[in-house]
């Protein structure tokens, strides 16, 4: 689905080429509040009565673009030095394309200012680049929170912030975008929870990682279509839902590391067929790895390092065909089939409590260990519905077996709901 995404990325800027200018006289107040003093706008931006546009929708895109580089207040690569004038299609970083809907006509249809470093605010106006179909604005050091205007941009697919310094909680308004395909938040400030929201957006790939995101995952992730889901290094705790199953058709990469998870490994994750890479290292994961996982037959890594597991590492894991890079080190297993020592993949069993390996835990830490068995049949994580019947202090819940929500029988969805509402709590 990666792949999809970048054959529209080519396609929508091979096509771009040079403005057609066709002398259509620029006119004021055409969006309102704008005044003319001495050539300065109160939009707060150059503008000059005889500027002509190719088409009123590049004007409309030069007064966005004028607004953003006047909120820039450090552009150090002179990204946006050229940003002046009526020929926007000649900006750096911006690339023109037939209107979708007008093949007459040039627009702006991307944005891509990746590592320039440039320091600002994104002002409201961007709201009027309704044309634009990717921003890029990776690595560079835009601050605080996004402006509500970005939801009129309805031809925006990707959107791609990553590498900044952006605040606040999660962007709901790029939620509103009818077409967004790839969302790119990673490495910045953002903070609290992920909205459930986000896993019922059709979305292709979704980067969160390196944020401060917390509380707990939705239960609802397994209605995600994503491809890829990195929400590593963030601060978030809970359960693994054990809706991720209902991914197995689509989702391929998986990567939650270094939060605070915890609870068992759900038997759902052995559903995920498609996965090539699962990565749950650096959390507070307990308990045995459940069966079903020698059943990730496409699966090329996983690693499980770095949190309390137990038990045993099985053959049906260690000779899955395509798993070359099994890393489960900083453990508390047990045992590992010999299968798991193979010289020709990486595997990393070091600081568990298997007496036969090299490299492992004292005694003294694995005993304590064996001392705090945990059942996960027992253990209750979210996503799972409970009927509500349990007497207070027993700790045997009772689980209706085949009740996961985020399937795509919307009926039985709407029956639980239902049953939420009156019998039952979700956990
Ligand atoms: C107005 O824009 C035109 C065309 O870009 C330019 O030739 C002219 O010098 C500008 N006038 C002022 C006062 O900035
Ligand atoms: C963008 O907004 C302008 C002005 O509001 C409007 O004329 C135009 O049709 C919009 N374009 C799209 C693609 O929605
Ligand atoms: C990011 O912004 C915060 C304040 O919002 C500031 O303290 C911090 O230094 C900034 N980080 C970078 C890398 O600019
Ligand atoms: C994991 O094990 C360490 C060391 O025994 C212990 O301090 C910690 O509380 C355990 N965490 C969980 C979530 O069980
Ligand atoms: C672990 O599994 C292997 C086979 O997969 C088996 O030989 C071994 O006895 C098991 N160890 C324990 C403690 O169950
Ligand atoms: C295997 O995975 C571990 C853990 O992510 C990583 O540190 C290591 O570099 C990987 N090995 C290879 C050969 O790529
Ligand atoms: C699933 O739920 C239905 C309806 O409640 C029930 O009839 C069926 O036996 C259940 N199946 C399993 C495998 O638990």
């Amino acid at each position: 689905m990666l792949s999809e995404l970048f054959i529209i990325f080519f396609v929508f800027f091979s096509s771009s080429f040079p403005c057609a200018i066709s002398h259509i006289q620029a006119s004021f107040g055409i969006s309102g509040g704008f005044s003319n003093e001495n050539g300065k706008v109160k939009g707060g931006f150059n503008f000059n009565a005889s500027m002509v546009f190719g088409n009123t929708r590049l004007e409309h895109s030069f007064k966005a673009l004028s607004a953003w580089k006047k909120s820039i207040i450090h552009d150090p690569f002179h990204m946006t030095a050229n940003w002046d004038g009526p020929d926007v299609c000649s900006y750096n970083g911006v690339f023109c394309a037939k209107a979708l809907d007008d093949p007459n006509i040039d627009v702006v249809g991307g944005l891509d200012l990746t590592g320039g470093e440039i320091a600002g605010e994104l002002p409201k106006e961007l709201g009027m680049l309704n044309d634009t179909a990717l921003i890029h604005i990776n690595s560079n050091k835009f601050t605080g929170n996004l402006p509500s205007s970005l939801t009129g941009l309805s031809m925006l697919r990707e959107v791609d912030l990553s590498n900044n310094n952006f605040t606040g909680p999660f962007p709901m308004d790029l939620l509103n975008l009818p077409g967004l395909k790839y969302l790119d938040l990673r490495y910045n400030n953002f903070h609290g929870e992920i909205p459930k929201e986000v896993f019922e957006k059709d979305l292709d790939a979704l980067f969160l990682n390196d944020n401060q995101f917390s509380g707990s995952l939705p239960k609802n992730i397994g209605k995600s279509k994503v491809s890829v889901a990195v929400l590593a290094n963030n601060e978030l705790s809970g359960c693994i839902p054990s809706s991720i199953g209902e991914m197995s058709s689509t989702l391929n990469e998986f990567i939650l590391s270094n939060n605070k998870i915890s609870g068992c490994l759900p038997e759902e994750i052995g559903s995920l067929r498609e996965a090539t890479v699962f990565d749950v290292s650096f959390n507070s994961l307990i308990g045995s790895l459940p069966e079903s996982m020698s059943r990730l037959s496409n699966i090329e890594e996983i690693r499980i390092s770095n949190n309390n597991l137990t038990g045993n590492v099985t053959s049906g894991l260690c000779e899955l065909p395509k798993l070359w890079n099994f890393s489960f080190s900083d453990n508390y297993f047990s045992d590992e089939d010999s299968k798991c020592d193979s010289s020709e993949k990486t595997y990393d069993d070091r600081n568990n409590c298997i007496p036969s390996r090299p490299e492992q835990k004292s005694e003294d830490e694995c005993s304590e260990a064996s001392k705090q068995p945990v059942d996960c049949a027992k253990m209750c994580c979210p996503g799972k519905f409970h009927s509500g019947r349990q007497r207070s202090g027993d700790f045997k819940w009772s689980f209706s077996g085949n009740v996961t929500i985020g399937h795509d029988n919307s009926d039985r969805s709407n029956k639980l709901e239902r049953e939420e509402s009156s019998t039952g709590v979700w956990y």
